[in-house]
């Protein structure tokens, strides 16, 4: 959606996967969907770097609004949760530097029943508005294809009429199996920001590896899809929850920064392990993640479960990154050119690998790479063309 936001993908934190609908504030005070988690959040993407490196979005999920409207036929945040109310929270979150942004549903009752949009979305967007809400995720419980294809068009342009700047988030490609002919992903990108093309993340491995799948057996109608203002989103980064180890938070991140996805990451993060958050704060994979053309990678080599992709950068350079699904516990060797991959431009490239940080030498696009990549792991290196008075210099320097 060319309204001007997000030419970037969006980054920040959202609640849903792992909070859930926990409305138990009684037993979980730090934890149940209210104003406190959201401010606690707030101050540690402040205090722990991470708006430093980007991540700037703070955002509420379903379970939040109370049972009832108010008189005006207003939504309401849960008075016991939220007891200050939604502008309130906003404020504090903008006085942090942040944004805010909240969750509706394009039918009656959003997925966890809470009250939803459908049928007014003119008063909910102009109270989001009002409040000083950023983003606007809308889901698509208790619709229809029908009720679908008019209320998401319906939302943003209510959501446009308020004249506030909000991000808006459509869930609709994902009730309608996320492709063609059943999806029209030109139609959207004119609707949407970014849009959730499949099905929710869970804390789980498999999870990571099906989508990573999905993204790539669908990429020939997903690549041209996105582009700045309009992003497919395959849902939140879960490094730092229950499950993923280091190697497979590391494998998540980088191949989200391939894909051009947004960046939400949904954890506890005053409870993460420091190995965890140095991966999620990586700056050369979030400069791959946001780079200005913002082409979405593109899968080049499947072979015994490791896949390679390339993702062209502004500048000529790429981004190019193996993971690798195997569990028989070694570092598993891949041979790719970079020919291979289509990058082209230059007959050299410089290799900077950013996990480990470090120079991987100068490299001819058809000279063979060997590529170690750890098992559920990513090997994920920046090329920079070299142009040819730059490698008669080097060479000047080296024989001195
Ligand atoms: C709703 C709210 C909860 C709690 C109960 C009280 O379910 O979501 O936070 O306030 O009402 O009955
Ligand atoms: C759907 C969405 C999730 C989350 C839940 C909330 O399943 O896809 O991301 O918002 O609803 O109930």
């Amino acid at each position: 959606l060319n309204n001007g936001l997000v030419r970037t993908p969006p980054m920040g934190w959202l609640a849903w996967e792992r909070y859930r609908c926990n409305t138990n504030c009684a037993q979980f005070p730090d934890d149940c969907i209210g104003e406190k988690l959201f401010m606690r959040m707030a101050d540690r993407l402040v205090s722990d770097g991470w708006r430093d490196v980007g991540y700037e979005y703070v955002n509420i999920d379903d379970c939040w609004p109370s049972r009832e409207r108010d008189a005006n036929g207003r939504l309401v945040g849960n008075s016991t949760r939220f007891p200050s109310g939604i502008k309130a929270l906003a404020d504090y979150v903008h006085s942090k530097g942040l944004k805010l942004g909240i969750y509706s549903d394009c039918g009656k009752l959003t997925c966890g029943g809470y009250i939803a949009s459908g049928g007014n979305e003119k008063i909910d967007a102009e109270t989001f508005a009002a409040w000083g809400v950023d983003m606007l995720k809308y889901d698509g419980c208790y619709s229809n294809e029908t009720s679908r294809k008019v209320n998401y068009p319906l939302m943003g342009a209510e959501l446009n009429k308020t004249g506030r700047p909000i991000v808006y988030s459509c869930s609709w490609p994902a009730y309608e199996g996320g492709l063609p002919p059943k999806v029209n992903y030109t139609e959207l990108n004119a609707i949407c920001n970014l849009w959730r093309n499949y099905g929710d993340i869970q804390d789980s491995w498999d999870d990571v590896v099906d989508i990573m799948n999905w993204w790539g057996d669908n990429q020939d109608v997903l690549i041209p899809a996105a582009g700045p203002g309009g992003w497919n989103d395959p849902d939140m980064l879960i490094g730092g929850d229950y499950t993923l180890s280091l190697d497979q938070t590391k494998t998540q991140f980088g191949m989200w920064a391939m894909l051009a996805a947004p960046l939400f990451m949904s954890n506890d993060l005053s409870k993460l392990e420091p190995d965890i958050k140095t991966v999620l704060q990586n700056r050369d994979v979030i400069a791959v993640n946001q780079d200005v053309l913002g082409v979405q990678g593109r899968r080049f080599i499947k072979q015994d479960s490791i896949q390679v992709f390339s993702k062209p950068l502004d500048k000529g350079e790429f981004a190019v990154a193996a993971f690798s699904t195997r569990t028989d516990g070694t570092p598993h060797a891949i041979k790719f050119s970079l020919n291979d991959l289509k990058i082209s431009g230059a007959k050299f490239y410089s290799l900077f690998d950013l996990f480990e940080s470090k120079h991987l030498g100068k490299y001819s696009t058809a000279e063979e790479l060997d590529i170690y990549v750890d098992p559920n792991g990513i090997s994920m290196f920046r090329a920079s063309p070299i142009s040819v008075e730059n490698i008669f210099v080097e060479e000047v320097f080296e024989t001195i």
